[in-house]
């Protein structure tokens, strides 16, 4: 059977990346099932993740033809391991504290499978309070997390916030999905 992930891309800078893990991940048989928030399209189009994963790619909670195809809550049950990838300070603040405002949030408060986070952002929403107490409460409710690593950022400053590469944290994955 095929391995199967749920990939919640998120509105980061480094969302571009995803599309790379999506690649990695397919050269290890590992499917994507995709949701981009809102803010996610910004980055990088529906279009390129529908092509690169070969599936429909959610965004809309309330889109009607999703809801009868596929409902919310069975997307956010129909793969093995739920990954955010990146995950903004945003997301990792609305899933802390139980927030469900659009396909994403709501999909990842539905779930019973596993939570990977793969978090990217400026070094100081990183280290802000806010973000590492939201760190702090998921990792306490068992979400597991990969990187950020530290480097040049971005936005031109340096430190701890850079999404982990792509390959690693398709390691990530794989050592959390069923051999
Ligand atoms: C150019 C630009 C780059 C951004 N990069 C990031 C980022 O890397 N990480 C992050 O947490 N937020 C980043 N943001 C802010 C998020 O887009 C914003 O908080 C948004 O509400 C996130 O929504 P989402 O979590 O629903 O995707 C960026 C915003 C802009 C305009």
């Amino acid at each position: 059977m095929t391995r199967r992930i749920l990939l919640i891309i998120s509105g980061g800078i480094a969302a571009y990346k995803a599309l790379e893990l999506i690649r990695e991940l397919k050269r290890r048989g590992i499917a994507s099932r995709c949701i981009l928030t809102e803010a996610a399209k910004q980055f990088v189009t529906p279009m390129s993740v529908a092509a690169l994963s070969g599936e429909k790619v959610y965004d809309d909670l309330f889109s009607l033809t999703d809801e009868t195809e596929m409902g919310h809550i069975e997307l956010s049950r129909s793969a093995d391991l739920v990954v955010v990838a990146p995950a903004t300070a945003n997301i990792m603040a609305k899933a802390a504290h139980g927030l469900c405002d659009d396909m994403a949030s709501t999909a990842l408060l539905a779930t019973d499978k596993p939570v990977l986070m793969a978090p990217a952002m400026n070094v100081r929403m990183w280290e802000h309070a806010a973000t590492q107490a939201n760190l702090a409460t998921l990792k306490g409710r068992g979400v597991h997390f990969v990187g950020p690593d530290e480097g040049d950022m971005a936005c031109g400053e340096f430190g701890p916030g850079r999404l982990a590469e792509p390959v690693v944290i398709a390691g990530a994955i794989e050592a959390l999905l069923p051999a």
